[in-house]
């Protein structure tokens, strides 16, 4: 509704008068198109460039990967970049597409549509007849092109100069974006001066319902929205209360929408001329009124160059936790692990204090935008990096069951989101707990929140829990003729069976009897494996050249997951169908399209099949050297995309074939190729920075088996690292030995020592980050015995019921 200007006109009269001295003293000393950050960026620190200069947060904002490349805190709500027309499922992107507004909240790496985008502002230099009412404010006729060497982003920053002269910087809060707007080409107008225009606009969904008001002597701006989520069902709402700074007001209004006159699209400022401007936008998820007092608390005085700095020492102290030594390793590589680690800490994001859903002492982080993407190395790599922060999120998760009845699986701005596969929230729980996080964390409601997915059938299965759970205690998989509708029924068994297994350890440890049953359930994969299935691949599509497979002829493999139905039998779903060789878009989320696998192939959910038992599913497909091969054929022959996240683990599955040699190697395949400092440097989207997580993890030379207290060992990139616990001082530190670089020719393990004795084992547990330690990895150019024998191999929990899992 446009709302009458004229009744919040004298309430603000105080507040416009106090703004608008503060901030001409901030004019005079502000600096003019230099980037404010650069005296901390080149620091130099301890005789090594600072982490940070390694970040480059506009890797993967082309061509699909989808990173939020603007200024942000660690986890903060308040995410401030330039939205482009085009692909702006991130707000910014490089393809040199136009800018059309400045907007406060966004997701990073989304694969859907483009996720909030809400409120947009923007800077209008010039209106015909130099009234502000005849501007065009609408989003299509305000963009703008940008001068595309111009752009400058860093952790806490984002700079870019438009076409029109000018150069719009931002930095932010946890709830508040700034904005300055510097006019340094465009002499203004001296009869209009500028404007800022402020819209009920998100990035994808159009204002479902809106109100803004504007005081006419302040210029603060108030305004809330009803929006769609990006990948989910229902609505949210959002609020935003805007003030400017750094010039007088002349005069203010509503701009109507342009074929819906009676309803806001936006509200105007007009300020006197000037060289900048300065907008803050205070954010919430309550009220308009929460959004200033978020504005308030967090800027109280637009200092620009403070509030970046705050943000860039918010960063280094969140880096401080690792170093590097960067003696022999390239710039390229030092950029793609920083800006790895960087990319997972921007989500979940922490939105404690403005969730309007329920009222709870617990933390509420939204953003888990999917966990069926994260939860493979994005929370594995923060329970090293960032316990606190993993901790707080873990209480999020149970909260959100406590109130919403199950955990997420995917959520996004207070909505349910798409549910992909499984329930893994249970995964990330089972990892938490095993791995310690226990501060302040009801691990007996975590117990129950992860039963309430493996126990009770939901009719709202396409957002929450897991549908066919009847049927998955019925028959130990999910029947192909049940009529239910779900589709992706062995990518979700593959899913649920290890989830079970999951809740099994979190059981375990809390003596709870369930665990034998989640155990025994954790094994019904094997009720979707026909041995005597064989693949021979298709002809490979021109466009693809180059592929080692011959078309036609039978790969030789024999031993695939299928689906199966009711009465037993075995239906038939190609091995190679979803795979790049066969149909590749044939396995997503619809009716249409949906295959029995999820974004996928059987060839690649069958070496998923189970990830705590791989004794097991190694022996079903042939036995160590079969297996191996296997692999290797599975990398090479074009039937693996790399860009999603399932493919992650198969590139360390040789580790319980003994040949944890192949895995480093082969890891080398993909980083930098696929994983580098191009702005077009992921294969995929970024997906709440699990890509990021990949990179950070494989680099570090310890990778997750995220949902158990087992890591891989592989030959890092780096000389040398160290993590450093903040709580304890405890310090784990990987050394190698013969290191040649990161790209070298030394990329075996010959042998290993912890902490001085032989390390025969492929594998460690937490416990060494835990306690602190030296590992010490000796390397050589062959492929040597280490970690070959059964006994030096992670575990697999077999039948036998043992629980080598369990660290306890
Ligand atoms: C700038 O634009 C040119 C031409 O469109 C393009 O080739 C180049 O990659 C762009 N550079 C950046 C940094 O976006
Ligand atoms: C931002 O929020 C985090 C919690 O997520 C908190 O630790 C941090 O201190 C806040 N930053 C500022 C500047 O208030
Ligand atoms: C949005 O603002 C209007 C005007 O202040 C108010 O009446 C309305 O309740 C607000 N909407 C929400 C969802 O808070
Ligand atoms: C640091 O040590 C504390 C106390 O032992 C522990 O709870 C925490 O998990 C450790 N952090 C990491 C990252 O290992
Ligand atoms: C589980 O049982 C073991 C052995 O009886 C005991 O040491 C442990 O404290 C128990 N744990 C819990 C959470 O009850
Ligand atoms: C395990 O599953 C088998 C059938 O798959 C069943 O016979 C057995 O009772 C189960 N055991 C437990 C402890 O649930
Ligand atoms: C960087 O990665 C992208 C996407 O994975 C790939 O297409 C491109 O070829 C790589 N570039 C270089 C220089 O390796
Ligand atoms: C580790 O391997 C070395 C070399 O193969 C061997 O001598 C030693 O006995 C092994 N240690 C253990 C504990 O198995």
């Amino acid at each position: 509704m446009l709302q009458d200007i004229a009744s919040s006109r004298k309430v603000r009269r105080a507040f416009g008068f106090a703004v608008v001295g503060a901030l001409l003293l901030f004019f005079f000393s502000g600096s003019l198109l230099s980037d404010p950050l650069i005296p901390q960026w080149y620091a130099a620190k301890g005789g090594q460039k600072n982490p940070l200069n390694y970040v480059d947060p506009l890797i993967g904002s082309v061509n699909g990967g989808h990173v939020f490349s603007g200024a942000t805190l660690p986890f903060g709500m308040a995410k401030a970049v330039a939205d482009v027309t085009g692909e702006n499922q991130g707000g910014f992107g490089s393809d040199g597409s136009d800018v059309m507004g400045f907007s406060g909240l966004h997701d990073l790496g989304v694969g859907y549509m483009p996720s909030l985008g809400n409120f947009p502002v923007f800077p209008i230099t010039s209106c015909p007849n130099n009234d502000p009412k005849s501007c065009k404010f609408d989003r299509m006729q305000r963009s703008v092109s940008y001068r595309n060497d111009s752009v400058k982003a860093r952790p806490g920053y984002f700079g870019i100069e438009l076409d029109n002269g000018v150069f719009a910087e931002m930095t932010v809060t946890n709830h508040t974006a700034l904005y300055r707007f510097v006019f340094e080409q465009t002499p203004v107008d001296q009869s209009f001066g500028t404007a800022i225009y402020a819209g009920l606009e998100d990035l994808h969904s159009a204002t479902i319902n809106g109100f803004i008001s504007v005081d006419e002597r302040s210029g603060r701006i108030l305004g809330n929205g009803t929006f769609l989520p990006s990948f989910g069902q229902g609505q949210y709402h959002a609020h935003f209360c805007a003030d400017v700074g750094g010039a007088d007001v002349i005069d203010a209004g509503i701009a109507p929408r342009p074929f819906n006159g009676d309803r806001a699209a936006g509200a105007w400022v007009q300020l006197a001329p000037g060289k900048e401007v300065l907008v803050r936008v205070g954010l919430s998820f309550i009220s308009s009124q929460q959004a200033c007092t978020n504005a308030e608390n967090e800027i109280a005085d637009f200092d620009f160059v403070d509030t970046a700095t705050a943000a860039h020492k918010a960063w280094e102290d969140k880096f401080s936790v690792l170093e590097i030594d960067t003696d022999g390793a390239s710039e390229e590589m030092l950029t793609i692990f920083w800006t790895g680690i960087y990319r997972s800490f921007i989500s979940p994001q922490d939105y404690t204090g403005e969730n309007p859903l329920w009222n709870s002492d617990e933390p509420y982080f939204d953003s888990w935008y999917c966990i069926w993407d994260t939860f493979r190395t994005t929370h594995p790599l923060l329970v090293l990096l960032d316990q606190e922060a993993q901790t707080r999120m873990v209480r999020s998760l149970i909260d959100i069951y406590r109130h919403e009845g199950r955990l997420p699986d995917c959520r996004m701005s207070f909505c349910k989101g798409f549910t992909q596969g499984g329930s893994n929230a249970d995964v990330v729980l089972a990892d938490s707990m095993l791995k310690g996080i226990s501060d302040n964390v009801d691990w007996n409601a975590g117990l129950k929140a992860v039963l309430a997915d493996a126990m009770e059938e939901t009719r709202a299965w396409r957002v929450e829990g897991r549908g066919g759970i009847n049927d998955w205690k019925e028959y130990g998989y999910l029947p192909l003729d049940q009529s239910r509708g779900y589709h992706r029924s062995i990518s979700r068994a593959v899913e649920y069976a290890y989830d079970d297994f999951c809740i099994a350890q979190m059981a375990k440890m809390l003596n709870d009897s369930v665990a034998d049953v989640m155990l025994n359930r954790s094994h019904n994969w094997e009720n979707l494996f026909n041995q005597d299935t064989r693949s021979s691949l298709p002809d490979v599509p021109a466009e693809d050249p180059g592929q080692v497979h011959v078309a036609g002829e039978d790969t030789g493999f024999t031993g695939f997951l299928q689906p199966r139905n009711k009465d037993g039998t075995f239906a038939y779903q190609d091995p190679a169908l979803c795979s790049p060789l066969l149909n590749p878009n044939g396995c997503f989320l619809d009716y249409k399209t949906a295959g029995e696998t999820y974004e996928g192939s059987i060839w690649l959910y069958t070496f998923l099949s189970s990830p705590s038992d791989m004794g097991t599913v190694i022996s079903k497909l042939g036995g160590d050297d079969t297996f191996a091969r296997r692999l290797d054929y599975f990398h090479e022959s074009g039937l693996l995309y790399f860009g999603d996240e399932q493919s992650f683990l198969t590139t360390y599955l040789y580790h319980y074939a003994g040949r944890p040699g192949l895995s480093g190697q082969r890891v080398r395949t993909y980083v930098p190729s696929i994983f580098n400092t191009s702005l077009n440097g992921l294969p995929g989207n970024d997906d709440s920075g699990a890509m990021g997580a990949f990179t950070a993890l494989t680099m570090l030379g310890l990778f997750p088996n995220a949902g158990q207290d087992v890591y891989f060992i592989a030959p890092p990139f780096f000389k040398a690292l160290s993590l450093k616990n903040k709580s304890t001082g405890m310090t784990a530190t990987i050394k190698t030995i013969n290191f040649d670089g990161s790209h070298g020719q030394n990329l075996f393990i010959q042998s290993a020592t912890l902490n001085g004795k032989p390390w025969n084992k492929s594998w460690l547990r937490h416990s060494f980050f835990l306690e602190g330690g030296t590992l010490e990895l000796v390397l050589g150019p062959l492929e040597s015995t280490w970690g070959q024998r059964l006994e030096d191999r992670p575990p697999s929990n077999g039948r036998d019921g043992s629980w080598e899992f369990m660290s306890a």
